[in-house]
Formats: structure tokens, sequence, C-alpha cells
């Protein structure tokens, strides 16, 4: 069986009153279309021959296009993309007639056609192999998702005459009596190629929103009486459809209690699982903890027993193994070896690498830099384009002066050359670009502006200390006299 699955993404979003497309608004750190995608890209062999997307675009439509395009890169997905336009939101039937439209695009007797709505970031894999298992099995034309919902707030109503699927009413046509009914339509739907040619152009826009609504298809179905079947799925989370930013809140919170249940159960230590946002991507080794209110985005790999302390902001990161990340940090786009300590209070910007057994402690900030290993700085610095050895103690106060604040195109930022084993005293500046050589001691309060070459020298670069005997009494006196 070949597969195209049609993705709705045209619309405005009106309710969430956002110039951004509604399907590129991000659930847990990816847009909800992102998430679709994702989710849908895993439908192996084993369930279809061949698998191809045709997302149809219409408000902001190269906006939407280039988005995606952009996540086929970073996720690699596997299956063909087609791009469908609808120039004018005319309702998802009309959506579905742009899709179809496509010229680019051959269908045979074996292609299915599933449609699904692109605000649904919450669909899951396995959720939508059971459907389509159940729509073959069925020998349906037209199947859809559906579920029982305590609140079945504005989704259009499933209507049943002896318990088989006659129609679907939209929320604004639905009588207040259909309107009872807790049985909704989720927006997944697969359907046989040859009915959509029957059925399509029989559907009208003669409601109360004006619109072609593609829910039609299944009064259509049940007038030139075809099969069609409503799936009742009892996860009614994997259908939460997005329309406004109350919605979004609430899948959001969904899909990062997910992870971290998912986590759990591979044995992550995760002391308050509700409080946690851990994104989709984040991998974790065995004996990792982490603390409330942590936030792990991105592609971030924590390794065995790496702990992530209480409020700590991770993007993109690697943390190596039995690496403790205290309280309160923030670390981006960076790499930390094993057994290091970093914070309270620590910064890793874009680009820093860090060795094994490295220290950085509280308000220390680092930023494209490579520090090798059992370097410590354990207070108060600022390490930027830095190159920094082993075993080097970086007193408190430290700066690396990088920037010359130049306005010229081109880097304005100098590198920093630090050599094994140098110590470097409290209150100390280096002013960039500089060298330091190995085992170099510098005296705290000193200013370096010029390199160091020769290993192993004592440099002090501050104003003699000068002690005056009685003056303060006498300097205190004069100011006494104004
Ligand atoms: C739709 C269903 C409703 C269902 C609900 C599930 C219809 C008529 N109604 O309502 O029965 O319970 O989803 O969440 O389908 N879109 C286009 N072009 C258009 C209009 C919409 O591409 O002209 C896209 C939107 O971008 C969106 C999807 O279709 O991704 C659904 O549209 P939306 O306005 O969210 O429909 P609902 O009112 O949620
Ligand atoms: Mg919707």
């Amino acid at each position: 069986m070949k597969l195209e699955i049609i993705i709705l993404a045209a619309g405005l979003g009106t309710r969430m009153r956002s110039p951004l497309p509604k399907v590129l608004h991000p659930v847990a750190g990816y847009p909800m279309l992102q998430h679709l995608l994702m989710e849908l890209d895993g439908l192996n062999a084993s369930v279809c021959t061949e698998v191809f997307f045709n997302i149809v675009v219409g408000y902001k439509k190269e906006t939407v296009r280039n988005a995606v395009e952009q996540w086929r890169k970073d996720c690699g997905f596997k299956n063909r993309f087609f791009y469908s336009v609808q120039d004018q939101q005319l309702g998802t039937a009309d959506a579905l007639k742009c899709a179809l439209a496509n010229a680019a695009i051959t269908r045979d007797s074996n292609t299915r056609i599933a449609v699904l709505n692109g605000d649904l970031p919450l669909l899951s894999l396995p959720t939508f192999v059971s459907f389509l298992e159940a729509h073959c099995k069925a020998r349906s034309v037209a199947s859809l998702i559906s579920a029982t919902l305590e609140d079945p707030a504005q989704y259009g109503r499933i209507i049943r005459l002896k318990n088989q699927l006659r129609e679907v009413i939209e929320f604004k046509d639905a009588s207040a009596k259909q309107r009872q009914i807790r049985e909704i339509n989720a927006g997944v739907y697969l359907f046989e190629n040859g009915f959509l040619e029957k059925a399509l152009p029989r559907v009208q826009n003669s409601n109360k929103q004006n619109e072609f609504y593609l829910t039609d298809l299944f009064k259509v179905a049940s007038q030139i009486k075809k099969k069609s079947l409503a799936h009742c799925i009892p996860n009614t989370q994997d259908i939460l459809g997005v329309n406004q930013f109350s919605e979004l809140a609430h899948a959001q919170k969904i899909v990062y209690r997910r992870k971290a249940e998912q986590l759990m159960m591979a044995g992550v230590r995760i002391e308050d699982p509700d409080s946690v946002c851990i994104g989709r991507e984040v991998e974790c080794e065995s004996e990792v903890k982490i603390g409330p209110h942590a936030q792990v985005h991105g592609k971030t790999l924590l390794k065995r027993g790496a702990q992530v302390g209480t409020m700590c902001l991770l993007k993109n990161m690697t943390v190596g193994e039995d690496t403790e990340i205290k309280n309160f940090c923030v670390l981006q786009e960076s790499e930390v070896g094993a057994r290091c300590v970093i914070g309270p209070m620590a910064h890793l910007r874009p680009q820093t690498i860090l060795g094994d057994e490295v220290k950085i402690g509280n308000f220390v900030e680092v930023k494209a830099s490579r520090i090798s290993s059992r370097t410590s700085a354990s207070h108060l610095s600022y390490i930027g384009d830095a190159e920094v050895g082993s075993h080097v103690n970086i007193g408190c106060g430290f700066v690396t002066c990088n920037y010359d604040g130049l306005e010229r195109n081109g880097s304005r930022k100098h590198r920093t050359v630090i050599g094994d084993g140098v110590f470097i005293g409290s209150d100390a500046q280096v002013v960039a670009p500089i060298e330091i050589a190995s085992g170099t001691f510098i005296a705290s309060g000193s200013t370096i502006t010029e390199s160091i070459t020769e290993v192993d020298s004592l440099v002090l670069a501050r104003s003699r200390q000068v002690v005056k005997p009685g003056y303060a009494r006498k300097y205190r006196g004069q100011r006494g006299k104004k």
C-alpha cells in the first residue's frame, strides 16, 4: 500500500490572534506541525510500501514551506514531501481539493489517502497505525478517529445511527441536543481515492460558516451507501486539537509529561515530573538525575550519572558522565566533560568545550572557549574566545578582555591562549590577543597586555603599594577643615 499523507496547514489560526501561522506555533519547543511530521515520518515499510507527505499551505505559504524544509534538514525525514497551495481558505474540504489537484503526484488504485489537520501536536504513531489497520480491516471508504470527551468543547460531533457513523456535525451548526453528544471528530481521516473523486464535488458550503467542510464527506458516504468508520480511541490526549493558546498550553504540559514518564521508565530520576520541561529529542543515559523546574531542550545528551539541578536551562548540550550541574545554571550549545562541577549560577554560552573534571563556579561565564581537564574557575569570571590548558587555576574575578570595541566588519573579538598549569591570581585581566605560557604565575590584580612566552614566569602588572604611616589621620584632618 502507498500512503499519501495530506496535512492541512493553510489556515490562519484566527483564534490565536497572532501573525504567525497556527501550525508554526511551538509546543514544548517544536512547532506543532513539526511534532506531527516527526511522529508520522516514523511509519515504516512494514506498514506501507511507500509514504509521502502532501502539505497544503496557504496563509503565509512561504513561511510554512521554508519551516518544513528546515525541519527536513534538521530531523533527516526519510519520506518525500510535496506542497499544494490553497490560495483562499474556503474550508477543509477545499484544502483537500487543492491537495488532490497537485499535478506532481500520481495516484493509483493502491494509494490510500490520509488527511490530518495540522494542529494535532499530540497524535502518536501507534494511534495512527491502529487507525490505519482498523480502516483497512473495515473496508471503509472514509474513516475518522473519534474520541469521547468529558468536555467536547467546539469539536465536530459524531452522529451515529444504529451505532454506525452517519455524519459529522460541526459545533457551530449543531443543535443544542447535538452539542450534548460527547463523541467528537479528531481531524484525522483515511479515504479511498476513488471515493474522494466521487464525493468531494458533492460537498457544499451551505452552513453557518459558509465553508466547505471536509467532514461533510461522511454525510455523502451515508447518502451513497458506502461504508464509513468512526474509529473511537480511548486515549483522548492524542487528539487534542490546538486552536487557541489555552489549548496550546495544555498540549505542551502533556508533551513534557509524556517525555518525563518515558525517561523515568528508562531509569532517569526526575524529582518533580510536573515541573520539568524536557524536549522530545533529549537523551538521557542511566542514573541521570533532574531537579525540579529544570528545562532541558534541543539535542541534549546527559550521559550516565549526570545531574541537573533545580531551575537549570540546558539547550543543545552534551554533559559528560557524573558531571554535576548545580542549581540555576544556563548552558547552551556546548560540551561538558566527565566529572565536572558547574554552578550554581554559571553560564556556558555556545561553542564552549570543557574537558574532564573542570570546575566552573558561581557567576562564571564561558563563551566559545576550550578549557582542558582539571582547570578551575570558581568565582565571578568571564572567559571568552579562549583556549585554556589543563590544571589551570583561575582566581576570582578574572576577565579575558576579548572585545576591542571597534566598528568594522569581521571579527572584533580576539583570542586568549593560556598554557597548562598557569596560576591566575584574583582580579586579573588579560587583554587579547594574548598568549600566556605554561606554568606562568600571574599576580592578583594584574592587567596583562603583552604575551608571556617564557614558561614558569612570575608576572606582576600592578602598581607598587605605598604605605605612609600616620598619613590617614592627617588626610582626615584636612578634609575636616573644609
Ligand atoms: C476541524 C473539524 C472538526 C474537528 C476539529 C478537530 C472541519 C470542518 N472541522 O475543526 O470537525 O472536530 O477539526 O480538531 O474540518 N485549514 C486549511 N484550509 C482551510 C481551513 C482550514 O488548510 O481553508 C487547516 C487549518 O490550518 C487546520 C486544519 O485545516 O490545520 C483544521 O482547521 P481548523 O480551523 O482548526 O478546524 P476546526 O475548527 O478545529
Ligand atoms: Mg482545529
